[in-house]
C-alpha cells in the first residue's frame, strides 16, 4: 500500500493549530460532519511569519510565540478527510495565521474503562 493512501483499519490522529477565535465554527462544522469527539488545548505558537505582522515595529531578535487553540482528534480511516474539511470550512479566513492540520498514524487507542482497544474504541 502506498504512504497516505489509508486502509480500513488505520487510525489518525488530527492535530489542528488554529485561531482561537475559530474555535466556535471549528466545533460547528466538527458537529456538523458528525465528529463529536475532541481534545482542545489552549497554546502558543508561530510558523512562516515567526509570530509577526507587517505592522510590527520592534527589533525582531526572536520568534513571537502567539496565542493558538490546538484541536487533537483521533479518528478511523473513514473519517479522516470529513474532519480535515470540517476544520477547514470553519477555520479558513484566507490570510495568514489561518492555521495547519498534521495527520499523524496512530498505533492504537484503549478505552481505560472497558479495555476495548482499536477502532472500536475510537468509536
Ligand atoms: N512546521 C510547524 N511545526 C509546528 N507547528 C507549526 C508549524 N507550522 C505552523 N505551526 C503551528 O501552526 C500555527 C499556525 O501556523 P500558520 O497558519 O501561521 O502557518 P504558516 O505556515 O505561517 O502559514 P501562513 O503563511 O498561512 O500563515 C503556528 O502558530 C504554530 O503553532
Ligand atoms: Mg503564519
Amino acid at each position: 500500500m502506498m504512504q497516505g493512501e489509508g486502509g480500513p483499519n488505520e487510525m489518525k490522529l488530527v492535530i489542528a493549530m488554529i485561531q482561537p477565535h475559530k474555535l466556535p465554527e471549528v466545533k460547528r462544522a466538527l458537529f456538523n460532519a458528525q465528529v463529536y469527539k475532541m481534545t482542545v488545548t489552549n497554546a502558543v505558537g508561530c510558523g512562516e511569519q515567526r509570530g509577526y505582522t507587517e505592522a510590527y515595529r520592534g527589533v525582531r531578535q526572536e520568534v513571537n510565540l502567539l496565542k493558538k487553540t490546538r484541536i487533537e482528534i483521533a479518528v478511523n480511516e473513514d473519517f479522516v478527510e470529513p474532519t480535515i474539511n470540517a476544520i477547514i470550512e470553519g477555520a479558513r479566513s484566507g490570510d495568514i495565521g489561518d492555521g495547519k492540520i498534521f495527520v499523524v498514524d496512530l498505533m492504537d487507542c484503549i478505552r481505560i474503562r472497558t479495555g476495548e482497544r482499536g477502532m472500536v474504541a475510537i468509536g
